[in-house]
């Protein structure tokens, strides 16, 4: 796949079928935010309400997700926010493997157009996508790892926090770590 700029990608996604859940998605969940932003936060896939409005993090999970950024001194404006898969899975099941794998050049080259200099995956599934396959969340989350002039971290999904609020914690004290590195970004500029 070549592509030149962030339009032509999203026209492709828009009419993909190569996978299987183009079968039962209303919308595809392209992506969004801020295209100049250092920051970009990888989710699972579309939920429910992402898929009827074909935006990503628009429900319960993004509220939750809006307020912790609100508590890092963000908003929604400021930071770019994708998918591992860009169609919801039926029921919201975890994305199979050939799904992931035909999705995952998609969100390459979106990262390749809009270069952040941080990742931030949010659970299990973007982790073992873009981390490390058998990257385990309680284990290894908060943790840095560097690809190419990027810092990685991942980071409890806003979800797991809703089903189990004991992992707020540890997910406030990942996204303390991840207004620090971002402050040394700043810091870097100006100097
Ligand atoms: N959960 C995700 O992983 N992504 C979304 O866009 C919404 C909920
Ligand atoms: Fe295409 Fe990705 Fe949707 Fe599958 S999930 S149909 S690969 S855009």
């Amino acid at each position: 796949m070549i592509v030149l700029c962030l339009k032509e990608l999203w026209l492709e996604c828009q009419n993909c079928n190569k996978c299987p859940l183009s079968k039962t998605r209303k919308n595809v969940v392209f992506g969004g935010g801020n295209l100049r932003s250092k920051i970009m936060f990888i989710g699972e896939g579309p939920g429910k309400e992402e898929d009827i409005q074909g935006r990503p993090f628009v429900g319960k999970a993004g509220q939750l997700l809006n307020k912790m950024l609100e508590a890092i001194g963000l908003n929604r404006e400021d930071v770019y926010i994708a998918n591992i898969v860009k169609c919801r899975p039926p029921n919201n099941r975890p994305p199979l493997q050939n799904e992931i794998e035909a999705c995952i050049p998609y969100l390459r080259n979106q990262v390749a157009i809009i270069r952040p200099k941080i990742i931030v995956c949010l659970g299990a599934t973007a982790a073992k996508a873009i981390i490390d396959k058998d990257f385990k969340i309680t284990a290894m989350r908060g943790q840095w790892t560097e690809r190419k002039g990027v810092k990685i971290i991942a980071t409890y999904h806003p979800a797991a926090l809703l089903r189990d609020p004991e992992k707020k914690k540890p997910a406030w004290e990942d996204f303390k770590e991840i207004k620090a590195q971002l402050d040394k970004l700043e810091d870097k500029n100006e100097g």
